[in-house]
């Protein structure tokens, strides 16, 4: 088996926020994990450079769009390189050769009948003299009534054309648009309905969400969506008689997953095949307005070109609130990525957004509950485990892991861990997964209360070094399962226990220099062996072993809280 992993895009409009964060971690935790067993792994992504969000930012800023996303993908690469995602490809869709297998992948749609000209009315702005965007066109939505724009209505989720809305007006100009006579190729789902819903229907380990939508849009009958677009800026429709014509950046945009592939092979020399054939095992990791662009549009596309393992997981996150509030970007009511790791470890984040995690309900983050769950948990109970016992070592034993008995119930206790969290690994049932182990490290604080190791070295040498040496694996094994989920501290206790870094890729994807085009560098060396019980020798000697994890000061909350407030708009 091969584990292919596909991150959605952040579109290269804006920066990132926690949200962005909390949908594409889990990602990340699968790919690390699968490397561990000794899979091969294939993760990817990329930004996602097209589209109006782009076209309008650059036009509120007098730039070109190419220069809005040229600015926001190289923020992205940092950020997701500071929060450790360990991507095998961060590529984006303005990549030349993203370009040419997007436009074969149409041609291709196009000879197997899927893709229909089509003479529609559009939504024409006569006051910008343009047609519109589907997100630039204002109005009711039929269905429920409320507000909503062209593309889809937030309110009840339903995917709009624009010119289904009601009293519809431009967002650019607030003129009341009008619709007007073009020509746009259609990717007929409706010639799929059976096929896809025979897909979702056998689909397992999909997420309730992305089952629950993904059928009511098989159950409401699928309909033709427009593959094309009047837009000056994305990815020319390859057909003469279509020139200033851009293909739809939901249809390009997904096979980003396919051309990352085939990308990462030309740059590394590995086979794209194996991730793409029957042998794979695929996950989708996106939030959840996401779900049918990646529940139906890409395994439409998918079937339509044949050959391609269709999505087996879908990932599909609910939201991110802060402060129990809906994010809002353009109201600046959120936590940006940049801003919040100049303050916060990494793995403090990412140990919150996991434990946390918008899985089955909404998630929230609010500055209370994470710094107080980064003082408690964190530090008060995992860093504390792995200061105390590394503290007494190097205090009563000159900084050498002791000559002593392991116990056998905790390596069984151990070895237990791997495969039950293992499991919900697997299944991304990632907040259980972590649940599971600080249940672990809380008994682990335990073990070492109650053996008293303090008190035995008095006149127990052998019963304190066996305590010690217990406890000494604990943390070794503690760090090694918690690397998924907290790369940074796994990686600095392994240091701590002497252990040398080794490359985390799996076998088969060689590390990629960090590029122009965006690949990462080698994810953080790491000393990992595998995901599997494993001992420090006795006699191992610690390597100027420090405190984990800093206290934050409580005063830090009311600050957040005030500078949060300050700067909503
Ligand atoms: N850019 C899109 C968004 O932010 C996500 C695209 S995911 C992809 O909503 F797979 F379609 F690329
Ligand atoms: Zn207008």
């Amino acid at each position: 088996m091969t584990i292919f992993i596909g991150g959605a895009w952040p579109y290269a409009n804006g920066s990132l926020h926690l949200g962005h964060v909390a949908s594409l971690l889990p990602g990340d935790i699968l790919a690390r994990y699968y490397r561990l067993t000794g899979e091969e792994v294939l993760y990817v992504s990329g930004s996602d450079c097209h589209g109006t969000p782009i076209s309008i930012r650059a036009e509120k800023e007098g730039i070109h769009p190419a220069q809005v996303a040229e600015r926001y993908h190289q923020e992205f690469v940092e950020c997701f390189e500071r929060l450790g995602f360990s991507y095998d490809l961060y590529t984006r869709t303005d990549d030349a050769l993203h370009h040419e297998i997007v436009q074969e992948l149409f041609l291709k749609l196009l000879s197997q009948g899927l893709l229909e000209l089509r003479q529609v009315e559009q939504t024409y702005c006569p006051a910008c003299s343009k047609f519109l965007p589907d997100r630039y066109v204002e109005g009711i939505c039929p269905r429920c009534g409320e507000p909503a724009r062209g593309d889809q209505c937030e309110a009840c989720s339903t995917v709009l054309d624009p010119t289904d809305l009601l009293k519809r007006t431009c967002k650019l100009c607030g003129a009341v648009p009008e619709d007007r006579l073009t020509e746009h190729y259609y990717l007929t789902l409706t010639k799929l309905q059976a096929e896809l819903r025979q897909y979702a229907d056998k689909a397992m380990g999909w997420r309730d969400n992305a089952v629950h939508l993904t059928q009511r849009y098989l159950d409401e009958g699928l309909i033709d969506r427009a593959a094309t677009r009047d837009l000056p800026w994305g990815i020319d429709v390859p057909i003469t008689g279509f020139e200033g014509k851009k293909i739809y950046v939901w249809i390009e945009a997904v096979s980003g997953y396919y051309s990352a592939s085939r990308k990462w092979a030309e740059l590394t020399g590995g086979d794209w095949r194996r991730f793409w054939g029957e042998d794979a095992l695929a996950y989708y990791v996106h939030g959840k307005d996401n779900i049918p662009f990646h529940s139906l549009i890409l395994p439409a596309i998918l079937m339509g070109v044949g050959n391609l393992h269709l999505p087996d997981r879908m990932v599909s996150g609910e939201y991110l609130t802060l402060e129990g509030k809906k994010i809002s970007t353009s109201r600046n009511w959120a936590v940006w990525v940049p801003d919040v790791l100049e303050r916060y470890h990494p793995d403090s984040l990412r140990y919150f957004l996991t434990i946390n995690a918008p899985e089955k309900h909404d998630g929230d983050f609010s500055w209370r509950e994470f710094i107080n769950s980064h003082n408690g948990e964190l530090l008060g109970a995992y860093g504390n485990f792995v200061n105390r016992n590394l503290a007494f070592i190097v205090k009563s034993f000159a900084g050498k892991v002791p000559h002593g008995m392991m116990d056998s119930a905790v390596r069984q206790e151990l070895t237990a861990l791997y495969e039950q969290t293992g499991l919900f690994i697997a299944e991304a049932t990632l907040k259980q997964a972590l649940d599971h182990l600080f249940a672990y490290v809380r008994k682990a604080n335990k073990y070492f209360d109650e053996h008293k190791p303090w008190i035995t070295v008095q006149d127990s040498p052998e019963q304190t070094n066996n305590t010690l040496f217990t406890c000494v694996q604990i943390i070794a094994n503690l760090a090694n399962l918690l690397s998924p989920f907290l790369p940074f501290s796994s990686e600095q206790i392994f240091g701590f226990l002497g252990q040398t870094a080794r490359c985390l890729h799996s076998k088969s994807a060689s590390c990629l220099p960090l590029t122009s085009a965006g690949s990462f560098p080698t994810p953080l060396a790491s000393p990992l062996p595998g995901w599997h019980y494993i001992e420090i020798d006795p006699g191992t000697i610690l390597h100027d072993p420090k405190i984990l994890f800093e206290r934050i000061d409580p005063k830090r909350i009311d600050e957040e809280l005030e500078a949060l407030a300050q700067s909503i708009i």
